[in-house]
């Protein structure tokens, strides 16, 4: 199954999704974990992608849809996978509809004050992508996967937040629309707890 995560910034996209992956041993493609990777390697890509990212825009639709393509033409994309960030552009959709089948659509539904509260308080592992919140964390700085050292990402920031809400109502929140008029979108209530949501998302993905 082809499955979209949509939504806000800091709406569960990434938690959710590894869970669901996990579950369902199929891979999370998450574009903003990608690009993060090739921004810590500094590959072409990820010196491109670095000053976007950084002020809380989005990386140009050409580069992005590329690394799809090439992503999901790998084997392990076979038997399903969760685009987790991608697409969030209408440019974007409509290419994927030319590069694969999407199955179900679930988006996220958080308010801003939330999502701000959300990410302002987000600790992250860049090994392994788990992501914490120092509410959870009791002081601990280093990931319970992996051992790593949790940072604060640089777009986390309060004023970056704002810019990425902002490119989210403008550019990306047009996508709820697009799906839904295609008849796969799925709304989920993403205010309630982590255990509900997981419930709620594999519900919608059985039909
Ligand atoms: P990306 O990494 O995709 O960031 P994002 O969409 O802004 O999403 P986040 O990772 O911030 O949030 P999330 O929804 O995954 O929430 P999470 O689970 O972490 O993209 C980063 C950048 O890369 C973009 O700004 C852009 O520049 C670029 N980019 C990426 N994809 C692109 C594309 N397709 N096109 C162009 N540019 C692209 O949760 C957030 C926090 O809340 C955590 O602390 C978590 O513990 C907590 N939390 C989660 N669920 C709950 C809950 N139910 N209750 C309470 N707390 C919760
Ligand atoms: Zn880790």
């Amino acid at each position: 199954m082809n499955v979209i995560f949509l939504g806000p910034p800091g709406a569960g996209k990434g938690t959710q999704a590894q869970r669901i992956c996990n579950a369902l041993n199929i891979p999370q493609i998450s574009t903003g974990d990608i690009l993060r990777r090739a921004m810590k390697e500094e590959t072409p890509t990820g010196l491109k992608a670095k000053s976007f990212i950084e002020a809380g825009l989005l990386v140009p639709d050409e580069v992005i849809i590329d690394i799809v393509r090439e992503r999901l033409a790998q084997d392990d994309c076979q038997n399903g996978y969760i685009l987790d960030g991608f697409p969030r552009t209408v440019p974007q959709a409509e290419a994927l509809e030319t590069i694969a089948k999407i199955d179900v659509v679930v988006d996220l539904d958080v308010a801003d004050e939330e999502l701000i509260a959300r990410l302002s308080g987000r600790r992250v592992c860049l090994n392994c992508g788990a992501t914490y919140h120092v509410s959870h964390l009791n002081g601990e700085t280093k990931c319970a996967k992996c051992g790593e050292e949790l940072i604060q990402r640089k777009d986390d920031s309060a004023e970056t937040v704002l810019a990425r809400l902002n490119v989210y109502h403008e550019q990306t929140a047009p996508l709820v629309d697009f799906y839904q008029k295609k008849g796969t979108l799925k709304v989920i209530d993403g205010a309630q707890d982590m255990d509900t949501i997981f419930e709620s998302i594999l519900a919608v993905m059985k039909g």
